[in-house]
């Protein structure tokens, strides 16, 4: 059994290790959602990671919700991005851009957009806005004849991210955001083919991975799912059964690799006391599995020797830990992350954690 250590092929790219950099948002871009110098810096100096998965990106702006994230369907994007992407090559790296729209949790305060969804619902809780945390506002749902526009924003984005450089891209269907949104009947209420039985409810995940393999290829296209429990306020009845089919169907696809984040009891950013549907999954889905939450040193490499995962991603201790790898090998402690530094901008707490 491999070590977090071995190398991996995903597609044409040969990832030196299995410690790879789970995507997190950071809010270093400008208002105009384009990347900045600091990104470059920042995603450079973990460009040790097997792979780097970037912060959520925007595919449009009705897709964007969150102050200063980065996105996707502006030329200026797409050439501030290259220079992201031409640091992250010439440090030795890799790394896919992971494609974001929102959904229900974009604040119309951001861009005037009223948020839209699978069915007119309201998400629990404040939105991160400008002007402070806000209460969400009611989604429109997404008409029919919308859907093939939809697919379209996110061709254009992927298109645009190996534009930009990116080795490949990272359908973000996880975490309560649009796709997730259609995923789950907690949200979905429709009585169209986008809802109802499982095979209609995964219809747009499996439309737009799809459209996103015709357009970057099936060896540059992967995808996030979050299965177990809810993700702000998106939760499934019988999430055993919606998400090994949903996988099934990624695996008819052939897509690179398959992401899951599954927090446990103990969760440090989300707890759930829902078991795991990664064993399931790792059934119906042959391909690279790439696990997520909470992982150290010692899970990481019990799940790798175990067959449970090919490669783990790491959050909070790549954001903190530069030369996450390294320190990894050699047994260095590692630095500790700040939450108060996760969104806020400028360089502290972004580009300042020192490596070993
Ligand atoms: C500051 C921060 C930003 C995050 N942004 C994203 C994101 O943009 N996309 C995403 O899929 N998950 C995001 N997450 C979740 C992480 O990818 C990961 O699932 C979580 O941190 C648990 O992994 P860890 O225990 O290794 O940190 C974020 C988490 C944090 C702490």
């Amino acid at each position: 059994m491999p070590t977090l250590f071995d190398p991996i092929k995903i597609g044409s790219l040969n990832c030196p290790n299995r410690i790879w950099m789970a995507p997190l948002t950071r809010g270093r871009g400008t208002r105009e959602h384009v990347p900045t110098e600091l990104m470059a810096t920042y995603y450079a100096q973990r460009a040790s990671a097997g792979l780097i998965l970037t912060e959520a990106t925007g595919i449009t702006v009705e897709g964007s919700g969150w102050p200063y994230a980065g996105g996707l369907w502006s030329a200026e994007q797409v050439q501030h991005w290259k220079t992201v992407t031409d640091a992250v090559h010439q440090a030795g790296g890799r790394i896919f851009a992971q494609l974001w729209h929102m959904g229900r949790v974009v604040h119309p305060s951001l861009h005037g957009v009223q948020p839209v969804s699978a069915s007119a619902t309201t998400a629990p809780g404040k939105a991160h806005t400008y002007e402070g945390k806000q209460p969400y506002v009611e989604a429109r749902p997404l008409g029919l004849e919308e859907i093939p526009r939809l697919i379209g924003d996110y061709v254009t984005a992927a298109r645009n991210a190996i534009d930009a450089g990116f080795d490949g891209v990272q359908l973000h269907a996880a975490n309560g955001y649009l796709i997730d949104q259609f995923l789950r009947d907690g949200s979905n209420h429709r009585t169209d083919i986008y809802g109802g039985p499982i095979e209609n409810r995964i219809r747009l995940l499996r439309e737009v991975t799809e459209a996103l393999i015709k357009t970057v290829g099936a060896d540059r296209t992967a995808v996030r799912l979050s299965p177990n429990g809810d993700s702000q306020g998106v939760d499934d009845s019988n999430q055993d059964a919606l998400f090994p089919a949903a996988a099934a169907a990624l695996d008819a696809l052939g897509i690179v690799f398959l992401e899951l984040r599954e927090p446990g009891p103990d969760g440090t950013f989300g707890k759930s006391d829902r078991p795991p549907v990664a064993p399931l999954i790792r059934k119906a889905f042959k391909g690279v599995l790439v696990l997520n939450s909470d992982y150290d040193f010692a899970r990481g490499q019990a799940a790798l020797a175990s067959g449970a995962a090919d490669a783990i991603t790491y959050g909070r201790k790549f954001l903190a830990n530069p030369d996450l790898p390294h320190r990894f090998a050699k047994g260095i402690p590692l630095n500790v992350d700040d939450p108060k530094t996760w969104y806020s901008q400028g360089p502290e707490g972004y580009i300042t954690y020192p490596a070993a």
